[in-house]
């Protein structure tokens, strides 16, 4: 039974059965369906209320029918039944309600939920507009801002919040049935206001429509859903209940299949599957009681903030006083920071800081269950950090290096106990990006590992599980994007042409706006390492700006100049002059903003394939997510390799070999060529 009904004196409550989220399975629609007609020819009864089991109210659509043709009864008419039933009904929400579990609670006349519960329409976040009267009902329940919010950003409202904007119509502080019951038989003492479909909409003037369209361009650039779904409430203010439904669907509908809505999937389904990867099915993660993280520069009070933020008390280690000192005054930055964004509140904040403990010495790390290194980029340092490590921890204490481009193997060598060590590469701000690398060496013990994973989700990140080489997966292709980027330099393109492309294709910054923001300086450091390797890594310009000590905006010049105190990019004649000098005799090419991006993203796949190849990645769609959550990637792109997917691979392979003939990448590698007969990388998903 997925809809069970009982009736107690004239309140009946319907419950949903469908673990693990209460899904609107086709099974569930048609059962809420026969419920409402069961019910409405009960005379004993007044009043529905409409719960959930287990930890959620309906979480939305059932992800098993995403991309296949809809099943009667559908969503939109479940809904107008609720709305229409004899009786009203009271939707009694915890855990979450969203998409189509919203939509079903706004067809009920009330809607009550318990103080931990959350509503929202997230459905712009797959590319398409609630399809079952979201954008119709909303504005007529809590009006025109207030739908505009919720549809084309996606976000959810937690319960106070929906209380105060008038999603609900009452928070329920101890049990939700009699709460809800006890709603109803007030409710019912009262007249009834009319179903939402017959409420009317305060239209707001043309010039809020204006702003608001502008907002959602800055806010959404190139996606097309949050428009849409801005369309449709505009719809819903200015016509009547029928044309707006019907508009809407259409809207849906169109939006579904669309190239847009089908890459969203797709990284909906790869972020899914990277939670919880099929090699270690049925592996116990360890339990994290509470953690320290060993240097508190850039990284290592993010990734403080990061586990303070999931609620584990952090022990900070710095080498000296005035280093702990400003670790703990820059944690104290971003909690509030975090407060003036209005992400958290004062006591929230105040609790954070009270969770962490600032020491210089090893000595109290006896209790701790995991360390997270982040000390300096160096071999030495770090293996001293993990043998003092080894002398005050338990010997079952898991160590993890932050390190980007060292091998772990050889920072583990000599460790005592080397299966609890492993690589967790955090990207920068560590409290705000959602990727998380996670590098197994040889040694490392499956539950340990496991524990990995099992900590980015505690911190709401995103784990991808990475091999062992310069760069893991994400810096590896970040190499091959700044050569190219050089390279366009070399053969004709402005930094500003280069940048501006690249914002056009939907990254947040170009990559030279993105080295002076991050610092000219570190990737110096890494060509010095490759360079003592024997490799020889292509950054003629970038290497004369660094002796020139334009490292980015930290020293007001990079590849571009900077006035202080403004981060505006300014074309610098400097670098355009040793921009002249170093292509001087080089051939020069005419580039667009599309042959700009071609020649950046192109080789990008490239490396992904060989990526692959040698199992640094396990799949194609690890190398989409590591480039969506570590670099801003567009999402509503799908990722690289699955853009290069729907670009075609043939098509790729063609341009790389058309590159490689004028000497501005390398050829298609053995990986790519197949991929390309196959249509597909392995693990690359459907498109
Ligand atoms: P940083 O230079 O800002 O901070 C390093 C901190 O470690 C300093 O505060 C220093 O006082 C402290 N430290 C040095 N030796 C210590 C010791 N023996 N005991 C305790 N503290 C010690 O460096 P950042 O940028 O935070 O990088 C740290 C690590 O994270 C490096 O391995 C780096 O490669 C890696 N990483 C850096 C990223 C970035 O964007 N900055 C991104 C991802 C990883």
């Amino acid at each position: 039974m997925t809809v069970a009904i009982d009736v107690r004196g004239e309140i009946a409550i319907v419950t949903v059965d469908n673990p693990p989220v209460n899904a609107l399975s086709q099974t569930v629609r048609r059962a809420l369906l026969e419920a409402a007609e069961t019910l409405d020819a009960q005379a004993s009864v007044s009043a529905v209320v409409l719960v959930c089991a287990g930890r959620t109210f309906i979480a939305g659509a059932d992800v098993n029918e995403f991309g296949k043709p809809p099943e009667p009864p559908h969503l939109p008419d479940l809904v107008a039944r609720i709305e229409g039933a004899a009786k009203p009904w009271v939707a009694a929400i915890h855990g979450s309600a969203v998409g189509g579990g919203f939509e079903v609670a706004l067809g009920c006349r009330f809607r009550v939920a318990a103080r931990s519960a959350s509503l929202g329409l997230p459905e712009v976040r797959l590319g398409i507009v609630p399809g079952a009267g979201g954008t119709v009902r909303l504005p007529r329940l809590a009006g025109v801002e207030t739908a505009v919010d919720l549809v084309t950003t996606g976000l959810p409202v937690n319960a106070p919040k929906a209380v105060e904007h008038g999603l609900i119509d009452a928070v329920i502080d101890g049990d939700l049935i009699s709460g809800a019951m006890n709603f109803a038989r007030a409710a019912l003492a009262q007249p009834l206001p009319p179903p939402l479909r017959n409420r009317a909409v305060d239209c707001p003037a043309e010039s809020y429509w204006e702003a608001a369209e502008k907002a959602v361009i800055t806010r959404a650039g190139c996606e097309v859903a949050p428009l849409k779904a801005l369309a449709c409430v505009r719809k819903a203010a200015q016509f009547d209940f029928e044309t707006a439904i019907a508009f809407e669907r259409e809207t849906f509908l169109a939006l579904r299949g669309s190239a847009q809505a089908a890459a969203l999937r797709h990284v909906f389904f790869a972020e899914r599957a990277a939670l919880r990867p099929p090699e270690l099915a049925g592996v116990m993660p360890r339990e994290i009681k509470s953690a320290a993280v060993i240097g508190g520069g850039t990284m290592g009070v993010g990734i403080a903030a990061a586990l303070r933020d999931a609620g584990l008390p952090v022990t900070l280690v710095e080498r000296d006083e005035p280093a702990l000192e400003r670790a703990l005054a820059n944690l104290q930055a971003i909690c509030d920071g975090a407060v003036k964004r209005g992400r958290i509140s004062a006591e929230i904040a105040a609790e954070r800081m009270a969770g962490v403990t600032g020491i210089t010495d090893y000595n109290p790390l006896m209790d701790v269950d995991l360390v997270i290194e982040a000390v300096f980029e160096d071999l030495g340092v770090k293996r001293e950090v993990f043998q003092r490590l080894a002398g005050a921890c338990r010997d079952d204490t898991i160590f993890a290096t932050n390190t980007s481009y060292l091998d772990p193997e050889r920072i583990a060598e000599g460790m005592s106990r080397p299966d609890r060590f492993l690589g967790l590469h955090f990207f920068s701000p560590a409290q705000v990006m959602k990727l998380l690398e996670v590098v197994p060496t040889k040694a490392t013990a499956p539950d340990v590992l496991a524990t990995g994973f099992a900590l980015a989700r505690r911190l709401n990140k995103i784990p991808v599980r990475a091999g062992i080489c310069d760069g893991f997966i994400g810096n590896r292709i970040l190499k091959v994007t700044r050569t190219q980027a050089e390279r366009l330099l070399l053969s004709g393109a402005t930094p500003a042409a280069v940048d501006a492309a690249m914002r056009a294709f939907g990254l947040p910054m170009g990559p030279f706006e993105a080295q002076d923001l991050g610092g000219l300086d570190i990737a110096a450091f890494q060509r010095r390492a490759a360079r003592a390797r024997g490799e020889s890594p292509v950054a003629p310009i970038a290497d004369r700006l660094c002796a020139l000590k334009r490292f980015g905006q930290k020293s007001l010049g990079g590849w571009y100049d900077y006035e202080p105190g403004d981060r505006t990019p300014r074309p610098s004649e400097t670098v355009a002059e040793v921009i002249a000098e170093e292509a001087r005799g080089m051939p020069r090419h005419d580039w667009n903003e599309a042959s700009i991006a071609d020649c950046i993203l192109w080789p990008m796949v490239n490396e992904g394939a060989r990526i692959l190849s040698d199992g640094t990645a396990n799949k194609a769609t690890d190398i989409d997510l590591v480039e969506i959550h570590g670099y801003g990637f567009p999402r509503w792109r799908g990722g690289l390799m699955y853009y290069a997917q729907a670009h075609g691979l043939g098509k790729v392979a063609d341009a790389l070999r058309d590159l490689a003939g004028k000497g501005l990448a390398g050829p298609p590698c053995d990986l790519l060529v197949e991929a390309a007969e196959q249509g597909c990388f392995p693990g690359g998903g459907n498109q």
